[in-house]
């Protein structure tokens, strides 16, 4: 009855590879992009869309879904009366132009996988120790309210909850008007969590380079964000002499240059750098820019080469700004451990892909996850099936349905053995 597949006519088993594969391609569509991507950012119509599907799914299959007050959604499933919930999920936003398969893929996986326990269930009749539920984090991707991995850091107290409703986007909307906007300003008290896990893409190509059906995560790397405000002056591009000028873009493109550059400090893939948001004001062609707001996002397997890092680009931030006789404000933000995960957690994985009669490797996490923060409030599990090229954040990110429906299986394997069934 596991994966009871559909018989030679009709609609798919509700819980079957078939059904699975038809709700994922169906959830691509919401948002869609020309290219075969997604633009769900957290918060937008569409991401209210992605919710409302979710939510209708859930109620559809017997879940009772509870929102909290950061707008994470819960689908749960009570087996065991006042026993905790064993949490399993991802995130339904994307990047701008984002991929169908981050986030959404977890997500979807969960919600089949926990119907398929709940069918077990059924049929055995054996109460397991633990409840279920499947979740959809909020703001994971942090595109458009900074920072990301935003509810599921609220939920393990990472991050304050009144201080993530204020942030705001580029547009002054806060995160509370947001919530409101699409009603997903939850009250519910969410689900008690005893442990969590989570399938994703590996969003790299370790898996594909050596033939691998699943990653399991050992560890987080050291990842952390600088804030970097460049404050020149705004003036004329024909009247103002050259001598005269304090452009904000100069100084800020010697200093993305520096960001790029910062790796080549360290030995080779060690660090990775980048500057991925880049708002010039007033953005006009006939105004030497006043004001350039950045945010530099560094990550490293070793903390000590993103301290290092960090430190080099203040001393060289502070020259250009000398240099350019402006304004040059850093902040580190967002700065995340390095953090190993339980290694029960990583032989369980192990012990269900063996199971399933897959292979597995374990690695570590460049990219964040909500796993990352749940991993500091209880026990987390985080696997990856293969990314096709090892691209993401893009539209061209790609996963074949043969490695979901793997990743499906193994979650489904993992969740049982988790809620003690
Ligand atoms: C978000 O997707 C991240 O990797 O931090
Ligand atoms: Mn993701
Ligand atoms: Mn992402
Ligand atoms: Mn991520």
């Amino acid at each position: 009855a596991r994966t009871a597949d559909s018989g030679s006519s009709g609609s798919p088993a509700p819980s079957s590879d078939a059904a699975f594969l038809a709700d994922f391609h169906h959830v691509a569509t919401i948002g869609a992009t020309d290219s075969n991507g997604v633009d769900r950012q957290a918060l937008t119509p569409e991401d209210r869309l992605t919710r409302d599907w979710m939510l209708g799914w859930a109620e559809g299959n017997g879940f009772e879904v509870r929102v909290d007050a950061i707008g994470n959604m819960f689908a749960c499933l009570e087996f065991a009366p006042d026993a905790p919930f064993v949490l399993i999920g991802s995130h339904l936003d994307s990047q701008p132009l984002g991929g169908r398969f981050d986030g959404a893929y977890g997500v979807i996986a969960a919600l089949f996988a926990a119907l398929r326990i709940k069918e077990n269930i059924a049929e055995s009749g054996q109460i397991p120790r633990f409840n279920l539920a499947v979740v959809n984090w909020f703001n994971e991707e942090g595109g458009r309210f900074a920072p990301s991995i935003m509810g599921s850091s609220v939920y393990a107290g990472l991050f304050g909850l009144e201080e993530m409703l204020a942030v705001r986007d580029l547009e002054a909307t806060s995160v509370a008007e947001a919530l409101a906007a699409i009603g997903y300003n939850g009250n519910d008290t969410p689900p008690e969590a005893i442990s969590y896990a989570e399938i994703h893409i590996e969003q790299g190509r370790i898996l594909e380079r050596e033939a691998t059906n699943i990653g399991v995560v050992e560890s987080s790397w050291y990842t952390q964000k600088l804030d970097i405000d460049v404050l020149g002056e705004q003036s004329h591009t024909g009247a103002t002499a050259m001598a005269d000028r304090h452009d904000a873009l100069v100084a800020a493109s010697k200093v993305v240059l520096a960001v790029a550059e910062v790796v080549d400090e360290f030995e080779d893939e060690a660090l990775v750098s980048s500057v991925g948001q880049h708002v010039v004001e007033p953005n006009s062609p006939i105004v030497v820019p006043r004001r350039v707001h950045m945010v530099a996002d560094l990550r490293s397997s070793d903390p000590a080469i993103v301290t290092a890092a960090r430190d080099s680009l203040h001393r060289q931030i502070a020259t250009i700004a000398l240099e350019h006789d402006i304004t040059i404000k850093v902040e580190d933000f967002d700065v995340r451990d390095k953090r190993h995960f339980p290694e029960a957690g990583v032989e369980l994985a192990e012990k269900s892909v063996a199971n399933e009669g897959l292979t597995i490797r374990r690695l570590e996490t460049m990219a964040g996850h909500d796993s990352v923060a749940m991993n500091h409030r209880v026990p987390a599990v985080m696997m990856f099936v293969p990314s096709v090229d090892g691209v993401s954040h893009c539209e061209r990110e790609f996963t074949t349905d043969e490695d979901m429906v793997r990743g499906l299986r193994v979650l489904t394997s993992v969740a049982t053995e988790l809620v003690g069934g």
